[in-house]
C-alpha cells in the first residue's frame, strides 16, 4: 500500500497565483528560444524570464488532442499528431486542421526533423505485457515500446508521457521500472508526478502521472518547481454537489466531494458512462457532455464532430479518455518556461513493490519523493456552480440498479446519501408510470 503524499515542502516558496522568481537551469538547451518582452498571459502565474522555450511537439496516441491543446497554451506548437481511432481522428483533423495525422503509430516511420517533445499519453494496458520482461525489450512488446522506437532513432530532447497511477502499481512496480531503465538507459533524466485536476480549478477529481524525460536539461524545473499545501475537502455530502459512480457501489463508489469522480473512457458495464451527480437540492441525475468537455478543459462541443462518424455516446469515451486540458497548460507554461527546483524531502527508492506517486533520476540514482498533488492551485468554482446545462435525471433502472448493489455490498455511504437516492427513485417512478400508461 503506497502512504499518502505528504507535502513537505522545506524552505521553497509556495507557488500560487501570485509568486513569481525568476529562475533557468544553467543547461536549457533543447527546444526553440525565443525572447519574449514578459507579457504572457501567466505573467504572475509563472516566474517571470525575458525568453521563453518554444517546443515542436509530436502527439503520440493523440486522442482528442487534450496534451496538444493545453500545451499550445503554453506557446508550443504541434508538429504532426498520431491517432488511429477514426472518432478520435475526425476530432484532430478537425481542430487541428493544420497538422499532419498519421493513424497507426506502428506504422509511423520516423518522427518529423523539428521534434523536440514527444508527448504520448500512451494506452496503460500494454504496460502489464511490459512489466513481464525487463528493459527496452520488455517495452517493445507494447504500444510504449513504439515510442521507444522513435526515440531511438531521433532523440528528442524532451519526452512527456501522462498515464493512469495504476502503472505505478502494475505488475508490482515492474512496468515502471521498465520504463525508468528503457530511459536511462537511453541517457535521458526523468521526474514524475502525480497531479490532481483539481489544482487547476475544475471540479472533477483525476489524478494522473506526468513523466518527463531530458536528455540535457533537468525535468525537475518542470514538474517540481511548484507546490502547495494538501487541500481539505470542500464541504460534505447536500452541502455541496458530490459525484459518484452509479455502475459501481459493490467494491467502490468513486465518490468525490464537490467534484465528479475521474471521467473514464470505459467502466464497469462494459460502455463509456457519465458518473452520477447528486445536487444540495437532492436532485440526482448525469451531467451533459458539454459539461463533461468543460470539465477536461475543452470547450463545449469538442467532440462533436465525432458525431458524423460514430454514436454520440461514443463522446464519453473520447472525453474520458482524455487528458486535461488546464493539466497540461500547466505543463506546458512551465515547459516554456522551467523554474527554481522547490526543495522537497526525498528518500531512496526501494526498487520493489509500487512506485511513490512522485519520483526522479537525475543521473545519480532514483529517489522518491514527497510533494503533493496540487503543484498549484488556481480559484476552484463549485461543481453546482460549474455547471451550465442541466442535469438528465438518473433512470429508474440506474438508481435502482445502483441501490440494489449499494444494499447487497457492505461499503459505507455518507449519512443521507441512500435515503436521498430512494427518495429520487420514488420521484422518478411517479413520474415515469403516467408516460407508461400514456404509451400504453
Ligand atoms: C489515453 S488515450 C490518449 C488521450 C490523449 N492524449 C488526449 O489528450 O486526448 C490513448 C489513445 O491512444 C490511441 N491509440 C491506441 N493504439 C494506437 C495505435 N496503435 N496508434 C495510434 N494511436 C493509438 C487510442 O485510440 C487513444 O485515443
Amino acid at each position: 500500500m503506497q502512504p499518502r503524499p505528504r507535502s513537505n515542502l522545506r524552505g521553497g516558496d509556495t507557488n500560487t497565483s501570485s509568486s513569481a522568481s525568476a529562475s533557468r537551469g544553467p543547461e536549457q538547451t533543447a527546444g526553440a528560444r525565443s525572447k519574449t518582452l514578459s507579457h504572457s498571459p501567466h505573467a504572475g502565474l509563472f516566474d517571470i524570464g525575458l525568453e521563453t522555450m518554444n517546443h515542436r511537439i509530436a502527439g503520440l496516441f493523440a486522442g482528442i488532442g487534450g496534451l496538444e491543446r493545453g500545451l499550445a497554451r503554453g506557446g508550443h506548437s504541434t508538429a504532426m499528431l498520431c491517432e488511429n481511432d477514426p472518432a478520435a481522428a475526425s476530432v484532430l483533423a478537425h481542430q487541428f486542421d493544420d497538422v499532419p495525422l498519421h493513424g497507426d503509430v506502428c506504422t509511423l516511420a520516423a518522427l518529423p526533423p523539428e521534434t523536440t517533445l514527444v508527448a504520448a499519453g500512451f494506452p496503460c494496458q500494454d504496460l502489464s505485457q511490459a512489466g513481464k520482461t525487463a528493459g527496452i525489450s520488455g517495452m517493445r512488446s507494447g504500444l510504449i515500446g513504439e515510442v521507444v522506437r522513435l526515440i531511438e532513432r531521433h532523440k528528442t530532447p524532451w519526452v512527456l508521457l501522462e498515464n493512469v497511477p495504476f502503472m505505478l502499481q502494475l505488475s508490482g512496480g515492474r512496468a515502471m521500472d521498465v520504463i525508468a531503465t528503457a530511459f536511462e538507459s537511453l541517457g535521458y533524466r526523468w521526474a514524475y508526478r502525480v497531479v490532481d485536476s483539481r489544482a487547476f480549478g475544475l471540479p472533477q477529481r483525476r489524478r494522473r502521472v506526468y513523466f518527463l524525460a531530458c536528455l540535457h536539461d533537468d525535468p525537475r524545473q518542470v514538474l517540481f518547481a511548484d507546490e502547495t499545501p494538501e487541500q481539505a475537502e470542500r464541504g460534505d455530502f447536500r452541502s455541496v454537489a458530490c459525484g459518484f459512480y452509479w455502475t459501481e457501489g459493490v467494491r467502490g463508489l468513486g465518490w468525490a466531494v464537490d467534484a465528479i469522480p475521474t471521467l473514464k473512457g470505459g467502466s464497469t458495464i462494459g460502455i463509456p458512462s457519465a458518473p452520477a451527480i447528486v445536487l444540495p437540492d437532492g436532485q440526482v441525475g448525469t451531467p451533459d457532455i458539454r459539461d463533461a468537455e468543460r470539465l477536461q478543459g475543452f470547450p463545449t462541443d469538442w467532440t462533436k464532430i465525432s458525431e458524423s462518424v460514430a454514436r454520440r455516446n461514443a463522446r464519453w469515451k473520447l472525453v474520458g479518455n482524455a487528458v486535461n486540458v488546464r493539466a497540461a497548460e500547466w505543463l506546458g507554461r512551465r515547459l516554456a518556461r522551467p523554474g527554481k527546483v522547490l526543495e522537497f524531502d526525498t528518500a531512496p527508492l526501494s526498487q520493489t513493490g509500487s512506485w511513490p506517486t512522485s519520483a526522479w533520476n537525475m543521473g545519480n540514482g532514483r529517489v522518491k519523493v514527497f510533494a503533493s498533488e496540487r503543484p498549484i492551485q488556481r480559484s476552484y468554482k463549485s461543481l453546482h456552480e460549474f455547471l451550465l446545462y442541466p442535469l438528465s435525471p438518473l433512470s429508474v433502472k440506474a438508481t435502482a440498479g445502483f441501490l440494489g448493489r449499494a444494499e447487497r455490498g457492505g461499503l459505507r455511504f455518507p449519512p443521507d446519501f441512500l435515503r436521498t437516492l430512494r427518495d429520487h427513485l420514488a420521484r422518478s417512478q411517479d413520474s415515469e408510470v403516467p408516460r407508461t400508461r400514456a404509451a400504453a
